[in-house]
């Protein structure tokens, strides 16, 4: 076999928040990628690191009381810690604040600078006059020119869809000061990505190194026309300043998404350093040297949202700089929870903290793996069918068949399994499998991988169950024939094990240590357990429990509390223009919560509703049912978690205010074709808001 040597990589996360399971879906995606590849036998460096530079972490800082360096040391060691719980093994992971980074993104700045692909222009920029400091569109707000709706950001209107320049919006506002902003003209320095435009045509098409649907993406913005792009901003910014700048002119520092791609290759060149003259030493020019561009693989794996940095800037950075350029650029979809955006309200918007506290994390591991393709699709992370999933496929199906076999072998053949493999062709069948398991991570194509691997559970189970040791086991004479099932079960457990490796790090590895081998490698399977010794079983994984999936949303929306913080939405200013994606120096998902326009609001449909009957729901310790009359001789059954907070008859006959365009919900105990609104904290008090008597049922609420 050909060994290869691949350098991988996830976004790196902004240094300004917590590590929720939108990153997390990624950094799963890739670690399992990475794990796969590596249970191959290839080389396979995997590096990360914080995005530590830009004015959100500047503010955020001075928010804190503390220094962007300390601010930036602290996230960074939460945020290992998060990516910790969950098993992701990164060779490295360092900050883009780093001595690397600045000599790489220097080297890089002056090589395009030389190749004469930078040059300057004067921008004329919204100022606060107060903080002293340029306005991205996101700390502006003001009335739209267009439709004339207050409160806009500097962006585009939320109300009429327009998009314009922050210094279009009339009355505008900083959102740092509250001060009217002043128009101020500085020098800027823009990097020529209109002279790479050949270059990256041919580039997205070559070689499969783009997704079709990324690739036709880029084409529609090489039809749209690619502008030049502007790496600078003014001091104060937390960064590196621009080297060889004129001295008589104020300070410019790196826009913070020129030197983040190169903190992959500076995260790289810390671990050659950490791992110099050892026997894992990694020579930094075989992995970026333009010459060795087929010697070595770059991949990065990112969230759709960040194509435009990743497909077009990188890699005409990367060749105008005379470096290589990846091998791949892998997008994924966002994450959804229940179908939709991440929510603080809906106690939707998860911590990777926070699911730790209550859930394991290999569970979530395993759902991601069950949903991910190489596809740029969402996935939808739905609590229901993840609680069942998991119990079924990973607790019902695979780890039972140990647990239905080993106690026999243990405890009459010393743990012993057979010489001589009694169901050759199933084994087989199943070793080979492996092989098509092996393609599918490869080709990211992980959801058929999981598929895979849960028919060889069911072929496994389905032979148990024809077999039935436990019943053999009362049988005089039996006792070879109870022998021969379960090696053949253990043996079937032990491939599955090797399977599921790389998605479940921590289970598999109990396991080995169960099944008494010493590797997990891919090619190990081959091999099959043959008077082999195996050791007493434990339990290897416990079943989801609904009550923790309900204390992982209650405590997010605790922990998160329920207002977004009005920093909000995009700078979208360099690019908006020509339709193509945000610029922008925020995380995307963490700010895409909580706000929805007005337009969003007049979808929802609110009636008077009478209480025609309001009933315990047995088996239910949180809910209560209800006949509610919404008018037009409609009724509607509803089911409201309001147990806790009443009896049955406080309701009855009451006038309350129900949501009659929600879509109708499947629940355990029937379907809920509504919401009945309350106020107050789920957590201790709730009040349904009821209506007077003289409201009148039906009506719609304005
Ligand atoms: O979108 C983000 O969260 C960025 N911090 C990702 C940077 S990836 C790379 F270019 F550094
Ligand atoms: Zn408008």
């Amino acid at each position: 076999m050909q060994v290869r040597e691949i350098l991988v990589t996830s976004a790196l996360p902004y240094a300004n928040g917590d590590i929720h399971l939108g990153h997390m879906l990624e950094h799963i995606q890739t670690d399992i990628w990475v794990r796969a590849m590596k249970a191959q036998g290839h080389k396979v460096t995997y590096v990360c690191a914080d995005d530590a530079h830009g004015t959100g972490i500047m503010l955020k800082a001075e928010d804190n009381g503390v220094t962007p360096e300390k601010q930036i040391a602290n996230v960074q060691a939460a945020h290992e810690a998060d990516f910790a719980k969950f098993m992701i093994d990164y060779d490295n992971y360092h900050t883009t604040h780093s001595a690397e980074n600045k000599e790489c993104s220097e080297l890089i700045y002056r090589r395009l600078r030389d190749a004469g692909h930078i040059s300057t222009r004067d921008v004329e920029q919204l100022f606060d006059p107060e903080k002293q400091l340029f306005l991205a569109d996101r700390f502006v707000k003001g009335t739209c020119p267009e439709c004339d709706a207050p409160d806009q950001y500097g962006d585009n209107c939320e109300v009429c869809g327009t998009t314009y320049d922050a210094t279009d919006l009339k009355n505008p506002q900083s959102t740092l000061s509250n001060a009217t902003p002043v128009l101020k003209t500085s020098k800027h320095y823009f990097f020529d990505l209109p002279e790479f435009e050949q270059f990256l045509k041919d580039w997205t098409r070559s070689d499969n190194r783009l997704q079709s649907s990324v690739a036709n993406k880029l084409q529609e913005w090489f039809e749209a026309g690619l502008t030049s792009w502007d790496i600078s901003r003014d001091a104060p910014y937390f960064g590196f300043q621009i080297p060889d700048t004129p001295s008589n002119e104020p300070d410019k520092y790196f826009y913070v998404w020129l030197d983040a791609p190169v903190g992959y290759m500076a995260s790289f060149k810390n671990l050659c350093e950490k791992r110099k003259d050892t026997e894992n030493a990694l020579d930094f020019d075989r992995y970026w040297a333009q010459e060795n561009e087929h010697k070595t693989e770059v991949y990065h794996f990112i969230g759709k949202d960040i194509v435009y940095f990743h497909a077009l800037f990188w890699p005409a950075m990367l060749a105008g700089s005379e470096f290589r350029t990846p091998t791949g650029v892998f997008a994924h979809g966002f994450l959804m929870v229940n179908g939709e955006k991440m929510s603080k309200s809906r106690g939707t918007f998860i911590n990777a903290g926070t699911y730790a506290k209550h859930l394991h994390p290999e569970y979530l591991r395993y759902y991601f793996a069950s949903k991910l393709s190489d596809k740029v699709e969402d996935v939808n992370f739905d609590l229901e069918d993840f609680m069942q999933k998991v119990n079924s496929d990973l607790v019902g199906k695979v780890v039972n068949i140990a647990s239905r076999s080993a106690g026999f072998l243990v405890k009459k053949y010393d743990g012993m399994l057979t010489d001589v493999c009694a169901e050759p062709n199933l084994l087989a069948d199943i070793t080979k499998t492996g092989d098509e398991i092996a393609a599918a991570y490869e080709d990211r194509e992980f959801s058929r991988a999981m598929r895979l691997i849960m028919q060889c559970a069911d072929k496994a189970n389905e032979y148990i169950d024809e077999k039935k040791p436990w019943a053999l086991a009362k049988v005089e004479g039996a006792e070879q024939e109870v022998q021969d099932v379960c090696s053949v079960a253990i043996n079937i457990f032990r491939q599955l094990m090797v399977y599921l490796a790389p998605v479940l790090p921590e289970l598999t590895e109990n396991a080995r240590e169960f099944l008494n081998i010493d590797s997990l490698s891919f090619a190990s399977r081959n091999e099959w357990l043959l008077g082999h010794q195996i050791n007493k079983f434990k339990p290897l994984m416990q079943r989801i429990d609904e009550k923790d999936i309900a204390a992982m949303v209650e405590d997010s929306k605790a922990s998160l509390g329920v207002t977004a913080t009005p920093t909000a939405t995009q700078d979208t200013k360099s690019v908006a223009k020509n339709k193509q994606p945000a610029a922008k120096d925020v995380d995307a998902n963490a700010e895409q919560t909580d706000y929805i326009g007005i337009d969003d609001f007049a979808k929802v449909e609110m009636k008077v509703a009478h209480v025609v009957s309001c009933s315990y729901v047995e088996g239910a310790d949180k809910l209560l049912q209800f006949t509610l009359d919404v008018g037009e001789a409609q009724m509607r059954n509803v089911f409201s978690g309001i147990r806790k907070f009443y009896e049955p008859e406080q309701l009855q006959g009451k006038k309350v205010i129900c949501v009659t365009n929600l879509a109708p919900r499947k629940m355990k105990f029937g379907i809920s074709e509504g919401m009945i609104l309350s106020a107050g904290d789920p957590k201790t008090t709730l009040v349904v808001i009821t209506l007077p008597d003289a409201a009148v049922i039906g009506d719609t609420l304005a």
